[in-house]
C-alpha cells in the first residue's frame, strides 16, 4: 500500500444507501446521489449503477463525463455559458436559475438536436444559488414553457449550504406557493419538486417532509450516515465508509510551545501556543495538500496538533508505535472531498 491512502469500505456504503432508499420510498421520494465529493469515482459509481431506482447528480461536467450507465445524470452547479453543449451532452437535467442561461440552453440543444431538462432553482433565504423567493416572474416561466428543446421539469431549492437555512414547515411553504403559482401559469403539473439535500433527511425520516417534495440530492448523509440540518447521526448508517491512513514519519519527544520568540506558520497565520510540557509528537506523512487537518478525527485517543503542507502532527500520548506504523483517521465530507481530489493520496477499497 502507497501512502497516505484512503480506505473506501464499499459494504459500509452499499449498507447505507440500502438503509436511506428505505426511507426514500417508503415516503415516495425519489434520490438522486451526489458523486462530487468522491469526483465520480469509477469503481463507486459502478457499484451505484448497479442499484436501480436512484439518479446521479455531480456538480462538475469532467465528473458527469465519467458518468455512462443508464441513470439519470443531473448538472448541480448552475450551467456556465461557456460550457452549454457540455451540459446538453453529459447531462440529462441540470439546475438553473437565469434565463439567459435557459435560453442558450435552447438554442444550442436544438443545433445538437437533443432536448434538454431543467430544475428551475428557488432560492428560499439560504442566500446560495436560485431566484429569490419574492421575485417569481411568471412571463420567464412562461417563455421558458414555450421553448421548443427545453423542459421544465420542475423546481427545487438548496438549503443549509451557505445561509445555514434550516428546511422547516415554514421554509417550505415559500417553496409550495411558487409551485402553485408556476402551475397555474402554465397549466399542468409539475413532475419534479427537488427539496434539497442531507439537511432534509431528518424530516424524511420522521415523516415530517412535505408531501408536494418528491426529489432530494443527497451527499453527505449517505456518505457519513448524519443529517445536516443539526449533524445528528442516523440510526443504523455508518460514519466510516471513508477513512484515512498515514504513516509516521517521526516519533519524537519535545516541548509542546516553541522555545523563542515567534511569528508566523508556513501559511501566514500568528502561531499561539500553550505550554502543555513534554509530549509525545508524532509525524505523519500527510498535510494541507491533501487534507486539513480540522477535517481529521483520530480514531484511536490520539490528539491530532496541528498541520503543515506535508506534514501532520499528532500527540501520542503513551502509545507503543513509531515510525512505520500508521494511525487511521475517520473524517469530515471536507476531509473526504480533499482526500478523494489528491492526486497524493492513494485510493483503496475494501
Ligand atoms: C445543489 C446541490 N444539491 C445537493 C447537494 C448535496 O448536499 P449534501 O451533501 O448536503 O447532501 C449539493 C452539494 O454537494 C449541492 O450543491
Amino acid at each position: 500500500m502507497r501512502m497516505p491512502a484512503i480506505r473506501i469500505d464499499l459494504e459500509k456504503l452499499r449498507h447505507n444507501l440500502d438503509v436511506l432508499k428505505a426511507h426514500f420510498d417508503a415516503h415516495d421520494v425519489h434520490m438522486s446521489v451526489v458523486t462530487k465529493c468522491f469526483c465520480a469515482d469509477p469503481t463507486i459509481v459502478s457499484m451505484l449503477e448497479r442499484i436501480e431506482g436512484i439518479g446521479l447528480a455531480d456538480s462538475r461536467i469532467s465528473n458527469l463525463e465519467r458518468i455512462t450507465g443508464k441513470h439519470e445524470r443531473m448538472l448541480l452547479r448552475l450551467p456556465q455559458q461557456s460550457q452549454i453543449d457540455s451540459v446538453i451532452l453529459t447531462s440529462d437535467v441540470s439546475l438553473n436559475s437565469e434565463i439567459e442561461i435557459i435560453r442558450s440552453i435552447d438554442s444550442r440543444a436544438g443545433i445538437l438536436k437533443k432536448k434538454h431538462r431543467i430544475i428551475l432553482m428557488f432560492d428560499l433565504g439560504d442566500l446560495r444559488e436560485g431566484i429569490y423567493y419574492e421575485n417569481l416572474d411568471l412571463d420567464e416561466i412562461r417563455e421558458i414553457e414555450h421553448m421548443e428543446n427545453v423542459h421544465l421539469d420542475g423546481i427545487g431549492t438548496n438549503l443549509t449550504c451557505y445561509g445555514g437555512l434550516i428546511p422547516t414547515q415554514e421554509v417550505y411553504q415559500r417553496l409550495k406557493g411558487l409551485k402553485e403559482k408556476i402551475e397555474v401559469a402554465i397549466g399542468r403539473h409539475l413532475s419534479v419538486i427537488s427539496g434539497g439535500n442531507s439537511s432534509s433527511v431528518h424530516l424524511l425520516m420522521k415523516g415530517e417532509l412535505p408531501a408536494f417534495v418528491n426529489h432530494l440530492r443527497i451527499g453527505e448523509a449517505l456518505l457519513l450516515g448524519r443529517e445536516t440540518a443539526y449533524g445528528k447521526p442516523l440510526e443504523n448508517m455508518h460514519d466510516d465508509v471513508f477513512t484515512l491512513e498515514a504513516e509516521i514519519i517521526e516519533c519524537k519527544r519535545k516541548p509542546s510551545k516553541p522555545k523563542g520568540e515567534t511569528g508566523m506558520d508556513a501559511f501566514g497565520n500568528k502561531t499561539e501556543f500553550s505550554d502543555r510540557g513534554m509530549m509525545n509528537r508524532a509525524i505523519l506523512a500527510v498535510g494541507r495538500q491533501d487534507v486539513s487537518h480540522v477535517d481529521l478525527m483520530c480514531e484511536k485517543d490520539f490528539e491530532i496538533i496541528g498541520s503543515s503542507s506535508d506534514h501532520l502532527i499528532v500527540n501520542v500520548k503513551d502509545a507503543k508505535i513509531g515510525i512505520g506504523d500508521t494511525i487511521r483517521f475517520k473524517l469530515t465530507y471536507g476531509g473526504i472531498l480533499s482526500l478523494m481530489t489528491s492526486p497524493y493520496v492513494e485510493k483503496i477499497y475494501v
